[in-house]
């Protein structure tokens, strides 16, 4: 992993259908994957200084992933590390429910937010930090500026967990360093069901290209990891 001096080191960790969907057409909380995939990715959320999400991620769940396995608790021990990463939900309106079960979860929790979507939350328990980021749009915020705060407070290796519309988000800004993609035996379907990529997708010609690192079958899933290509890389081909 290379240490980058201006954005964290970012991985992309999702399990998707075999025909290419995060979630059903209702954007449901997806469970479809196996043990074998929530270990791998509790492994991904246990090597992290950070896991981010969007609201859209958060609405559809109410909680999130933490770490349980005591020997991934005890490598961030080893690793100078507290015992859970810190969990970043990225909402520019700031509209989330003070109810939901991730506000009692036990792990350190962040909002990446505008001055708009900070308003609700300030001065109030439920997020130890309020990170207000530079915006193009009202509901936009700008992602170089967001990499660079993140960095700043000491995160540099961070998790994304989706849902689609950040990750796309991310991608179109270039923070995107890693994959995780799980492939699962079943079949969504639908032309609204959500895909790891949303947003309004890349033309052929510009859209990210990968380099494919692992793939490993686990019973009926196939684990794919792969690392996003970029210009200089290319060249050298
Ligand atoms: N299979 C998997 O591994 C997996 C993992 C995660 C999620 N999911 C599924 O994915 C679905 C959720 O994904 P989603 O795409 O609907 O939502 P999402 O990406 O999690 O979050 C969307 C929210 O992010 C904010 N947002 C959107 N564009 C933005 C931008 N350019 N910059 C900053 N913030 C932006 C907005 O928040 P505000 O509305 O607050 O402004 C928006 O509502 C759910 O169905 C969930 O089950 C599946």
């Amino acid at each position: 992993m290379a240490l980058l001096h201006n954005r964290p080191y970012t991985t992309v960790v999702l399990a998707m259908s075999a025909d290419g969907k995060i979630a059903d057409e209702g954007r449901s909380p997806a469970r479809f994957s196996s043990l074998a995939d929530q270990d791998h990715l509790e492994e991904q959320v246990a090597a992290a200084d950070a896991v981010l999400f969007g609201a859209g991620t958060l609405r559809a769940y109410g909680s999130t992933i933490r770490v349980f396995q005591p020997q991934l608790i005890q490598q961030r021990y080893q690793q100078k590390l507290p015992p859970q990463p810190v969990q970043i939900v990225v909402s520019p309106s700031g509209d989330l429910d003070c109810h939901w079960r991730f506000f009692h979860q036990p792990v350190p929790r962040y909002l990446l937010t505008t001055s708009h979507g900070a308003k609700p939350w300030q001065n109030k328990s439920q997020f130890e930090q309020v990170i207000v980021c530079k915006t193009y749009t009202k509901r936009q915020i700008d992602w170089i500026d967001a990499g660079e705060k993140l960095l700043a407070m000491g995160i540099s290796r961070l998790a994304v967990l989706g849902g689609s519309e950040i990750v796309a988000a991310m991608l179109a800004a270039d923070l995107i360093d890693e994959l995780w993609l799980t492939v699962c035996p079943l079949l969504l379907g639908g032309s609204k069901a959500p895909t790891p990529v949303g947003g309004e997708g890349f033309t052929e010609i510009a859209a990210p290209r990968l380099e494919l690192l692992t793939a490993k079958v686990v019973g009926s899933e196939v684990f794919l990891h792969y690392r996003r290509q970029r210009q200089d890389d290319l060249s050298t081909l």
